[in-house]
C-alpha cells in the first residue's frame, strides 16, 4: 500500500435500489425514496448513488463510527441491483495508519431489527471490516451477489450473522481476509448453499462464548458449496469458558481446494499465545460433516474438543481429502488431530487415520456429559 497516497480521496457508495417500501435509516440520510408506512405496499424505483461523505462520513481511516450504510427496523425491504458497494478500506487495514480498535471499523451495509430482507445481484467490495451484516434479524435472503477483499485484510468478514434466524444465502462468490460467512450467537435456521468462498477464512460458526458469555446456536445447513486457497473450510470455534450451546450443524457436500484446515472443531480458541484452561464451555452436539472432498494443505481434520464437555453425536460420513500438490509438496503436513469427541464415522474416509478420529459412545460413560449437555439446553 502507498502511504503517501489516499490523503483525500472520494468514498462512493453506489448502488442501485429498487423496492424500498418502508423507512430507513442511514448514515443520518434519508432513504432516496419516500417514507412510507409499513407494507403500505408503495413501490419506489430509483438509481441511486450515495455518497457518504456528504452525510458526514470522513473516510479517514480514523473518526468514523462502526457503520456507513445502516437500515434499522425496516420490513420487506429488497435491495437489488448491479451496482456496487465500495468500501475503500484500505485506509483501515493499514495497522499504523489506523489507531482504531477493530470493532468501530465502519461496516459497510448491516441491518438491525428487521424482516423480510432480501439483498439480491449486488457487489460489496473492499470493506473496512465485515461487508454485510444482520443483526437481530429475521427472514434474510442473500442471493445471488459478490463480496471480494484482498486475502491479506483483516477482520474482513463476508457475511456475518447475530441473533438472526431463517437466513437462507446462496448462489453467491465471497473473497476475502477473513469469514466467508461468519455465524454467530442467537442464529437458528440458516441454510447456505452454493457458494463459492475463498480466499478468506471459509464458512464459521463462532467465536462463540468469548468472556464466559451464553452463546446458542442451532439448526445450520451448509452444503453445495465450494472453498478454496482458504485458511479453513467447515469451522466450529469456542472460546474457553462460555455457555450454551451448537446443536444440528451439517456441512455437506463441501468441495474444498488448497484448504489449510478444511473441518475443525476447535473449542480452545485463544487470542493470546496461551489461554488458561477453564471447565465450562459451549457444547457441541449433532454436527455432521457428509462429502467433503478435496485437497488440503496442512491438516486434514482437526478436531479439539473440550477436555471437559466432550463433542458428542458427531457424523463423519465420506470425507476425501488428500495433499494439496500430492504428497512431495508436504514437508509442513500434519496428522489428523482429534480430542475428546464422540459419534460414528462411516466410509470412505481418507486419511484413513480419520477412522480412528472419533470415540464410540454417548461421551464419558457416566451420563454426565449428558446432563450437562440438558443443562446448558435450559440455557438456550
Ligand atoms: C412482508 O411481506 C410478507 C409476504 O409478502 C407479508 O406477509 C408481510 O405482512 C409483510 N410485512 C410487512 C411488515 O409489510
Ligand atoms: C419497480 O420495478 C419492478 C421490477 O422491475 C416492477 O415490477 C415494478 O412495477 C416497478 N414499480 C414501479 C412503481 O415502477
Ligand atoms: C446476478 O447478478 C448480476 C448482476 O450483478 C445480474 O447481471 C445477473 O442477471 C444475476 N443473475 C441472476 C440469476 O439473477
Ligand atoms: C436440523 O436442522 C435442519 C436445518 O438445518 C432442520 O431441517 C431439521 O429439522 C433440524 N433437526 C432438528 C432435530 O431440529
Ligand atoms: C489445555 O488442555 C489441552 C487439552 O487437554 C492441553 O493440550 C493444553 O496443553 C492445555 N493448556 C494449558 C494452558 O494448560
Amino acid at each position: 500500500m502507498n502511504h503517501l497516497s489516499l490523503i483525500v480521496f472520494n468514498l462512493m457508495v453506489f448502488f442501485w435500489l429498487f423496492t424500498i417500501i418502508p423507512s430507513v435509516e442511514g448514515r443520518k440520510f434519508h432513504s432516496p425514496c419516500k417514507k412510507h408506512h409499513k407494507g403500505s405496499g408503495h413501490f419506489c424505483n430509483s438509481t441511486t448513488i450515495f455518497n457518504i461523505l456528504s452525510f458526514g462520513a470522513k473516510a479517514n481511516g480514523v473518526s468514523d463510527d462502526s457503520k456507513w450504510i445502516n437500515f434499522k427496523w425496516v420490513y420487506n425491504l429488497t435491495i437489488q441491483g448491479s451496482g456496487t458497494i465500495d468500501g475503500q478500506g484500505c485506509n483501515w487495514w493499514d495497522p499504523i495508519k489506523s489507531k482504531h480498535i477493530s470493532d468501530i471499523k465502519p461496516t459497510a451495509l448491516r441491518f438491525y431489527a428487521s424482516e423480510d430482507t432480501i439483498v439480491r445481484d449486488i457487489t460489496i467490495r473492499n470493506s473496512p471490516q465485515v461487508h454485510l451484516k444482520f443483526d437481530n434479524s429475521e427472514r434474510v435472503k442473500v442471493n445471488n451477489i459478490t463480496i471480494s477483499a484482498p486475502r491479506n485484510s483483516p477482520n474482513t468478514d463476508g457475511i456475518h450473522l447475530q441473533n438472526t434466524r431463517d437466513v437462507e444465502i446462496m448462489h453467491s462468490n465471497v473473497g476475502t481476509g477473513d469469514d466467508c460467512v461468519s455465524i454467530q450467537t442467537g442464529c437458528s435456521n440458516v441454510h447456505i448453499h452454493h457458494i463459492n468462498c475463498g480466499p478468506g477464512h471459509g464458512i464459521s460458526l463462532g467465536g462463540l462464548g468469548k468472556d464466559k458469555s451464553t452463546a446458542c446456536v442451532s439448526n445450520i445447513l451448509v452444503e453445495n458449496s465450494v472453498i478454496q486457497d482458504a485458511l479453513y473450510g467447515a469451522r466450529i470455534k469456542t472460546w474457553q469458558g462460555g455457555k450454551g450451546m451448537v446443536k444440528n450443524v451439517t456441512f455437506s457436500n463441501i468441495e474444498v481446494a488448497n484448504v489449510n484446515f478444511p473441518i475443525v472443531i476447535n473449542q480452545y480458541y485463544c487470542d493470546k499465545v496461551v489461554c488458561q484452561n477453564q471447565t465450562n464451555s459451549v457444547a457441541i452436539k449433532s454436527v455432521r460433516f457428509d462429502r467433503i472432498i478435496g485437497t488440503y494443505s496442512t491438516q486434514p481434520i482437526h478436531l479439539a474438543c473440550s477436555t471437559d464437555v466432550p463433542c458428542t453425536d458427531i457424523d463423519l460420513s465420506d470425507i476425501q481429502l488428500k495433499p494439496f500438490g500430492g504428497l512431495l509438496g508436504g514437508s509442513q503436513l500434519q496428522r489428523a488431530l482429534c480430542w475428546n469427541s464422540y459419534g460414528n464415522s462411516k466410509g470412505p474416509l481418507v486419511p484413513s487415520s480419520i477412522n480412528y478420529c472419533l470415540r464410540k459412545g454417548g461421551g464419558g460413560g457416566s451420563g454426565s456429559v449428558h446432563e450437562m449437555s440438558r443443562s446448558y439446553d435450559e440455557v438456550c
